[in-house]
């Protein structure tokens, strides 16, 4: 089986091979950058490149990113227990190009990437464009050979990707995976159909590739960019499922080792039943947001970031409940939960 670091490597790998420089991932709390609470994607670390402020020594990078989508335009919390694919915590795979190649080669070598080197089968992969964007739309069936059938449009919601209020964005084109009826989560929903882009877990988007032309400004207009860019990401804990052959995040490798940490301290064991299996989800997700938190120098408090480590801690025992007496013990009693509830949402803003 392919650990989860070892596709870690072999991304990396990937890229470097095709002359990117590897960089390391940047800190969870963005450096100069008063718009983002959190570094919740892998360009974070690029902004100012994007707008022509800074240059690099080189063109190209990837790198694998420790994100965090818990507060402004990107927020999964309240996914976290519905689904078993969306994260606060997760790393993200990238690769940069700051005004060299474009389209043809970003998608390219993500079709390469995952079809002929990890193998997945190509008539279960769909992609998405930006509605006017026929470009990328040809390209697919160019460079890949995608018949036009699995190639969907979608608007701004979908794809035109933003990393904030304000800043560097443009069109973007995504892979999404058809796992199977057998992976869908809404099967007893009345009239429900499973669709990319739909409200159900066979359909899974692996990988975003955005075409960075334009800076959303203060006042919430687009302006063209210096240069054209590419900035793609792709959730490792996903892929690393789909690699691993298993249909939830929870079920990947690294992910399991946490999860049999909290089994020790509890007094069920996960698999038991899906409500269980939520909260060891839950507790292993909100661990490792922590966990990195902590590592990238925040600490719990009352306002601010430190707030939005509490309520992960907060919440992470909230899950410890249905799982046992003897966690809750253990960690409820070592932790303060209480905080003004009032707190939490002017800290954390609508996602
Ligand atoms: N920045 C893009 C994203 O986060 C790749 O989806």
């Amino acid at each position: 089986m392919l650990t989860g670091n070892a596709l870690r490597q072999s991304f990396l790998d990937y890229f470097v091979a095709r002359h990117h420089t590897q960089v390391r991932s940047s800190s969870l709390v963005p450096e100069n950058d008063p718009t983002l609470l959190f570094t919740n994607a892998g360009m974070v670390q690029f902004k100012s490149v994007f707008l022509g402020q800074e240059r690099l020594p080189f063109t190209r990078a990837t790198s694998a990113q420790k994100c965090l989508r818990i507060s402004g335009k990107h927020n999964d919390l309240e996914a976290v227990g519905r689904d078993t694919y969306h994260h606060t915590f997760f790393e993200m795979l990238g690769n940069w190009s700051f005004g060299d190649y474009y389209k043809e080669e970003a998608i390219g070598w993500a079709w390469d990437l995952l079809t002929r080197e990890w193998r997945l089968p190509k008539e279960r992969l769909w992609t998405t464009v930006y509605l006017d964007d026929d470009e990328a739309e040809r390209l697919w069936i160019k460079v890949a050979g995608i018949p036009t059938e699995r190639i969907l449009r979608f608007g701004q919601k979908e794809n035109f990707w933003e990393m904030g209020e304000t800043g560097p964005c443009g069109p973007c084109s995504e892979i999404h995976l058809d796992r199977g009826l057998e992976a869908c989560d809404r099967k007893m929903v009345k009239g429900h159909r499973c669709l990319v882009n739909g409200d159900c877990a066979r359909f899974i988007e692996l990988w975003n590739l955005v075409f960075i032309q334009y800076n959303r400004n203060d006042q919430g207009s687009l302006q063209d960019l210096p240069a054209k860019h590419v900035d793609t990401g792709m959730g490792m804990e996903r892929i690393t499922a789909v690699l691993q052959g298993v249909l939830s995040n929870y079920d990947i490798d690294y992910m399991r080792d946490l999860i049999r940490t909290t089994e020790d301290l509890a007094a069920k064991k996960y698999g038991e039943s899906a409500e269980q299996d939520l909260s060891f989800g839950v507790i292993a997700d909100h661990a490792r947001a922590v966990a990195f938190l902590i590592a990238d120098g925040v600490v719990p408090s009352n306002e601010g970031r430190g707030y939005v480590l509490r309520r992960l801690l907060r919440r992470a025992a909230r899950h410890g409940r249905p799982i046992g007496p003897p966690l809750q013990r253990r960690l409820g009693r070592r932790l303060d939960f209480e905080a003004p509830r009032a707190h939490h949402r002017l800290c954390l803003g609508a996602g």
